[in-house]
């Protein structure tokens, strides 16, 4: 019996004869040869059948084979520079375990709706186990960051009976004939746990009733949040600055091939490194207003207008080589393309649409509001680096957050701006540790204060300066690998509107 492997480890075995187990990727055969793309999970792998006596008894078979039937094979493993991973198996035995019939996610094109109801066979589709792949990486590096250094981890509860962050986005349940909410944060309760453990860290589902559907927002999406006692709010956003550094440096080490297979442009990636840009509120508001914020969404819109041209122009010629083809594989190659350029083409022309908007948005941003999808990305696009914004106006901003005593109407707190236009990953600030004010906040929210009275218990025995921050996993994601939409970046998404599968 060969030695069973699996594909990332056939380069220990080159000139053995192993057996890969896997499902079929892809084929291609002549007369007297057929390529069976294979992969198990870890990889792919070229499975090269030639016809001869010894593979008789299953060469028509492996000609015949069908996409994401289950297969053994068994053959010498070869190298070959050429070979995706740097080697292929030339096989000498072959054992359909369950042959698949019309598998349905084909290597032609399928619109998002169709990709996202298969979401379930989708995951085998190389792009989207890519993703999946720098994810695990991702909670891998986060836990092991704060794991390293000093934090306890502090599971807090889903069921909550309070807001967390704002009643317009709570999910409630029936609870034993009781209201309760799903946890839209875990930070309440992280709190109490930081004046028992000093620096804490929660890791879980979160929720929130997102009303609109946008490229950004999930209902349910992972978040880690520390939180940590004695910290002020500088300490806060040092302490978030050194975990994204650290974050950004695994995902790089461990996926560059993975990254730039998704296309992603890896300078901006390589260029993060302290120290992050730190600009008030205030600071941020005379940025929309300036002429640089003006001046970068004309040329964009510019730069924008060209390509849906271009685009219409590459489109026609498609059509046509789509019609004329002599060969099937040309023709769908074409159709491809095609399905590519129209997606490309329909977002430019959403983003034209909306860019007059949101110039005029920038241009006439008042005070006291939260910063708009539309503002983080001029901001953040007008830095290479992570910039935090800091000191919002409290009324934007939620009740539990430390009101600044320099400038009472404004809260210490902070949202850390991805670079390139990719807006808020990171939301954090200092709390208010005074009773007093922080009742005050609570009854100006319009909040009641009875399921607050085990919170403002913090505050009644041994209060301290404390903070923290919340990053999600997803939007980190759409960062890091460069997507359009957050939908790719979590197994199976939770939007306004999409529950199955
Ligand atoms: O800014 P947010 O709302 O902050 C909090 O929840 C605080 N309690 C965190 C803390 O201080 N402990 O959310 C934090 C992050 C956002 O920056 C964003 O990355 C992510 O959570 N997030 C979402 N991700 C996907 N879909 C949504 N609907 C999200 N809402 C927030
Ligand atoms: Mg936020």
């Amino acid at each position: 019996m060969p030695t069973e492997t699996t594909i990332d480890r056939l380069k220990n075995h080159v000139g053995q004869t192993v057996t890969l187990r896997g499902w079929v990727y892809n084929t291609r055969s002549s007369g007297k040869i057929a390529f069976v793309i294979v992969r198990d999970g870890t990889g792919l792998c070229q499975c090269v059948v030639e016809k001869s006596e010894r593979t008789e008894p299953f060469f028509e078979e492996a000609r015949r084979l069908t996409q994401e039937s289950a297969v053994e094979v068994s053959g010498d493993v070869r190298a070959d520079e050429r070979a995706v991973g740097g080697c292929e198996l030339q096989a000498n035995d072959l054992r359909v375990v369950h042959a698949a019939v019309d598998y349905p996610i084909t290597p032609k094109p399928h619109g998002i709706e169709y990709l996202m109801r298969h979401r379930h066979l989708w995951f085998r589709s190389q792009r989207q186990h890519t993703i999946l792949r720098i994810r695990h990486t991702l909670v891998d590096a986060i836990r092991r960051y704060f794991n390293d250094n000093g934090f306890v981890l502090i599971d807090t509860p889903i069921f909550s009976p309070s807001a967390g962050e704002g009643t317009s986005t709570l999910f409630s349940v029936d609870y034993f004939g009781e209201p309760v909410y799903l946890a839209q944060t875990g930070q309440l309760y992280l709190e109490s746990a930081c004046m028992a453990h000093r620096k804490v860290y929660c890791f879980g589902p979160t929720f929130r009733a997102e009303k609109s559907k946008t490229r950004r927002h999930l209902t349910e999406f992972w978040m880690v949040e520390p939180e940590i006692a004695w910290a002020r709010l500088d300490d806060v956003m040092d302490v978030a600055e050194d975990f994204v550094c650290f974050i950004v440096g695994r995902v790089l080490a461990d996926h560059r091939a993975d990254l730039e297979s998704l296309g992603r442009d890896m300078g901006p990636l390589d260029r993060i490194a302290k120290p992050f840009v730190r600009i008030s509120y205030d600071q941020a508001v005379e940025i929309l207003h300036g002429q640089a914020a003006r001046e970068l969404l004309e040329k964009d819109l510019l730069e924008k207008q060209a390509r849906v041209a271009e685009l219409a122009a590459r489109m026609a010629e498609l059509e046509e080589t789509q019609k004329t083809a002599q060969k099937k594989w040309q023709q769908e190659k074409a159709a491809q393309d095609l399905q590519a350029a129209r997606e490309e083409r329909s977002d430019l022309e959403e983003q034209v649409g909306n860019i007059p908007h949101h110039i005029q948005l920038a241009a006439g941003f008042e005070w006291g509001g939260d910063l708009g999808g539309s503002d983080e990305t001029i901001i953040s696009r007008l830095h290479d680096r992570p910039a935090f914004v800091h000191h919002y106006p409290k009324g934007c901003k939620a009740f539990y957050m430390r009101i600044d005593r320099a400038n009472p109407r404004c809260v210490e707190n902070f949202d850390m701006l991805a670079p390139e236009g990719f807006g808020e990953v990171i939301g954090g600030s200092a709390r208010e540790e005074d009773y007093e004010t922080l009742v005050a906040r609570i009854a100006e929210d319009g909040l009641p204060r009875e399921p607050y009275e085990w919170y403002l218990d913090l505050r009644r025995y041994g209060s301290v300066p404390h903070g923290g921050f919340g990053l999600g996993v997803e939007r980190t994601l759409v960062w890091l690998c460069g997507l359009k939409h957050i939908r790719e970046t979590i197994p199976y998404p939770r939007m306004m509107g999409k529950i199955y599968p």
